[in-house]
């Protein structure tokens, strides 16, 4: 290869400096899945999200309750302490937490201070997921949660899943953004060789950004050629879209048809997935996911052979992106990347991730 040209090594560097990357800070005023339902009981639990380690356990009532994993005295984990009825008793020198994270008894003194105590989270429970707020509590904005109306309503099947990242939350956002990778990361998979050069075109909005893809005629891999019967067509649709919604959410909607049948009459078929992102460090990032379908509702072996061979895609990608992240992580100081395209949309929507960090951080 020819030696980069130190004008077009700046050039790059300098755009590159306006996109969210791995360097970038966390976004806290938003939404994020902290878990899923099942994962917070009458069990201490403990999470790293936004880099901050959060204890999360049920009241005897059931309701879900999250605060800062370290005890305002000397820093000792309340997730390693006792869950006493709806408290916290510090395992190190007994000091009592209520369930909002406020001290409420200090054993070897009479009086407990006032207004002391940890940061606890608004959380809100939807289904199979518990959302949190990072930013503060009392700026808990519950009217713009990312909930697409699909992943509560019951005219959806859903099953759902999480998987570990080792990589940063931004990569993951841009794999999903540009499904051009199907048909190399996923050949085995999810991908045929046409869907790279298939047709696309990408919308712009303020905070949101959309990648369509209408990959027709084309031969549908057995994950859904078997659910939709359109096994072994030659000339089947799979209409592809990608949304980034929210830091924490990025939608991909497909729909299926035989192209040949007339638009009125045809059957369509729709998948739909939230991928649900949650930083846990700059490295690492929980992915949660819910998978749904407006078909075959009832049939729970079909939804299961989605999920298991979806699942499998999934894995692909997070098996990728380790690699990336390994390969950013050594990267040095004359680093760079050359975008193409098809990273029109994950570009823009880079650019907005740095441009809401960046203005967290001024405020
Ligand atoms: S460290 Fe928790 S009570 Fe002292
Ligand atoms: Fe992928």
């Amino acid at each position: 290869m020819t030696q980069p040209n130190p004008a077009v090594m700046h050039g790059a560097q300098s755009a590159m400096a306006k996109l969210a990357s791995r360097q970038t800070q966390f976004i806290f005023n938003e939404w994020y899945v902290a878990a899923m339902a099942g994962e917070v009981n009458r069990t201490l639990f403990k999470r790293t999200i936004l880099g901050r380690s959060i204890v999360f356990f049920r009241t005897q009532a059931g309701e879900a309750v999250a605060m800062d994993d370290r005890c305002a005295h000397r820093s000792y984990p309340l997730s390693a302490s006792t869950l006493d009825g709806d408290t916290i008793v510090c395992r190190y020198h007994g000091i009592r937490y209520d369930a909002e994270g406020n001290w409420i008894e200090v054993p070897s003194q009479e009086k407990c201070p006032k207004n002391t105590g940890v940061r606890s989270y608004k959380l809100i429970e939807q289904g199979a997921l518990i959302w949190i707020w990072m930013g503060d509590k009392t700026a808990a904005d519950t009217a713009h949660m990312p909930t697409q109306p699909w992943m509560v309503a019951s005219e959806w099947a859903r099953t759902n899943g999480a998987m570990h990242l080792k990589g940063n939350y931004v990569s993951l956002h841009e794999n999903l953004m540009d499904l051009t990778h199907l048909t190399y990361l996923h050949a085995d998979t999810i991908g045929t060789p046409d869907y790279a050069k298939a047709q696309f075109d990408v919308v712009l909005n303020e905070h949101e950004f959309i990648l369509r893809r209408n990959v027709v005629p084309t031969k549908l891999p057995p994950v859904w050629g078997k659910p939709t019967g359109l096994e072994g067509s030659e000339t089947a649709a799979r209409i592809a879209q990608s949304r980034f919604v929210a830091p924490s959410l990025h939608e991909v909607s497909v729909t299926f048809y035989e192209s040949t049948l007339p638009a009125e009459t045809r059957p369509e078929f729709q998948i739909k997935t939230a991928h649900l992102v949650t930083p846990e460090t700059h490295s690492s990032t929980h992915y949660f996911i819910l998978h749904g379908r407006n078909f075959a509702l009832e049939d729970t072996a079909i939804g299961e052979f989605m999920h298991e061979n979806l699942f499998a895609a999934f894995n692909e990608d997070v098996v990728g992106l380790a690699l990336v992240e390994d390969a950013l992580e050594r990267a040095d100081d004359e680093f760079y990347e050359i975008s193409i395209g098809s990273d029109r949309a994950s570009v823009a929507m880079r650019r907005y991730l740095k441009m809401r960090a960046d203005s967290e951080r001024a405020e």
